[in-house]
């Protein structure tokens, strides 16, 4: 299991480039199923749960290859319609080839994904709205087994409204419905600007659907979809890693290839703890090598759905406030176990207090260096970001988990001037 060393209090600076974004790119992966012919995705980031999504959708009959920074699917030959526990258990967005299989197959067993570090997360509202499009599904041995159950053989069109907003959720009732019969509509449906990607590629793809990026979105389903390509959004969450960073280390950096328009609830967050923003049409610089305190100021945050604070960056910024003047709460509304950071946070000196679903944070002048421990792919960004601004060496174990969602981390900020190193550590040591 690799580590990370890092040696803090290394102001960062310079420009970096954003990835695409993991989470439109699992969705987008999972869409190629829906078509007989190829589909490029432009921009795929080099990411452990890209690569196992290909290996999901390689264990189903497709082929899938690397082409430049392009990900070529070709769905044509697929003939298995199973996503095994051992896939899913490592990646619950696995999850998404369920619909997609259902749709054009009309049959799909894909594993129950179980509980995660970061909560529960059941998917009972993806299996609802599947069966409101008329498939049959029992959930037997640990999996869910559906079947398309019309005498067509195709799903048909409904009206769903969503018990909660679920992102996947609202994903794989899309892919669902492009090819039902009839109109579906998705009411309470995720606005985030991942479900918009997906709609744009269905679009491309040959689908009929209006409203994404509002809480409905209709559908009208077609016989058959087509190949496409298609450019990933930028990584919202990684753009918005590197600005915390930025902050944390009271530095000067400008994240290129990103999209401010879906960094509002974030930015607007960055100003009000004294960063400089400025943002071009494809990028954001922040400055915080003059804050008036020489400290960021601490800022309170509730994640919710987008368009507000998202619950992937509340490690990050919390990080942020362990170091700022003053104050903060922190409330994590989406997720119920979304503060398993924090124990290692304290390890680094932060002052922490939680108490349900909110963390008070009462910044340090400075937070010490230690071993630390990650324990899921957000929680490892948010340690990356107290490791930079502390004082001293920190060793981040189990960064397997920022693997899974960050391409070429420590590359990115080496390059940034920050003092970060992979410790590769041998099978069996
Ligand atoms: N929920 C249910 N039942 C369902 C679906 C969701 O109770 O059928 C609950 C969840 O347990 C959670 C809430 O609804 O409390 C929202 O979950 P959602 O379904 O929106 O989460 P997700 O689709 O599983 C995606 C991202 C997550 C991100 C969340 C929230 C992908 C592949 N994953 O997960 O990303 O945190 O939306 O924005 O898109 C990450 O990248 O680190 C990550 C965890």
């Amino acid at each position: 299991m690799d580590k990370l060393k890092i040696i803090g209090q290394r102001a960062l600076h310079g420009t970096v480039q954003a990835s695409g974004a993991k989470n439109a790119a699992l969705p987008l992966m999972a869409a190629a199923l829906l078509t007989a012919e190829p589909v490029l995705l432009h921009n795929t980031p080099q990411l452990m749960d890209v690569r196992t999504l290909s290996k999901l959708l390689r264990s189903l009959g497709a082929q899938v290859e690397q082409q430049g920074d392009a990900l070529r699917i070709d769905a044509a030959a697929v003939d298995h319609y199973e996503a095994s526990y051992d896939l899913v258990k490592t990646m619950r967005a696995s999850v998404l080839v369920l619909g997609p299989l259902l749709a054009r197959f009309g049959q799909a067993r894909v594993s129950l994904p179980g509980g995660c570090a970061i909560g529960a997360r059941p998917v009972d509202q993806h299996i609802k709205g599947l069966q409101a499009l008329g498939a049959d599904i029992v959930v037997e041995h640990g999996y869910i087994v559906a079947r398309v159950a019309t005498p067509s053989g195709r799903l048909r069109g409904a009206h769903i409204t969503t018990d909660m907003v679920t992102v996947t959720g609202t994903e794989n009732l899309m892919m669902a419905a492009a090819l039902a019969e009839g109109e579906t509509l998705i009411d309470n449906a995720a606005r985030e600007p991942e479900v918009v990607d997906l709609a744009c590629l269905l679009r491309r793809m040959g689908a009929q659907i209006r409203g994404e990026g509002t809480s409905q979105i209709r559908i009208t389903g077609v016989p058959r979809l087509r190949g496409a390509t298609h450019r990933i959004i930028p990584d919202r969450i990684e753009v918005g890693t590197f600005l915390c960073a930025a902050l944390a280390t009271r530095g000067d950096v400008t994240v290129q290839g990103a999209d401010p328009a879906h960094q509002d609830a974030l930015l607007d967050k960055l100003r009000e703890a004294g960063a400089q923003i400025t943002t071009g049409d494809d990028w954001i610089r922040l400055r915080a090598d003059a804050l008036p305190a020489g400290r960021p100021r601490a800022v309170s945050v509730r994640t919710t759905e987008y368009p507000g604070f998202a619950t992937d960056m509340q490690a990050q910024f919390m990080a942020v406030n362990c170091i700022a003047d003053g104050a903060a709460r922190i409330t994590e509304t989406i997720f119920e176990n979304r503060f398993m950071h924090v124990q290692e946070l304290v390890r680094l000196g932060a002052q922490i207090d939680i108490d349900g679903h909110t963390c008070v944070v009462r910044g340090v002048p400075q937070l010490s260096g230690a071993n630390v421990m990650a324990t899921d792919l957000r929680a490892s960004a948010g340690l990356v970001v107290a490791a930079l601004a502390a004082e001293g060496q920190t060793l981040i174990d189990r960064i397997y988990h920022l693997d899974r969602g960050y391409d070429a981390m420590e590359v990115k900020l080496r390059a940034l001037g920050a003092d970060i190193e992979r410790i590769k550590t041998s099978p069996g040591a």
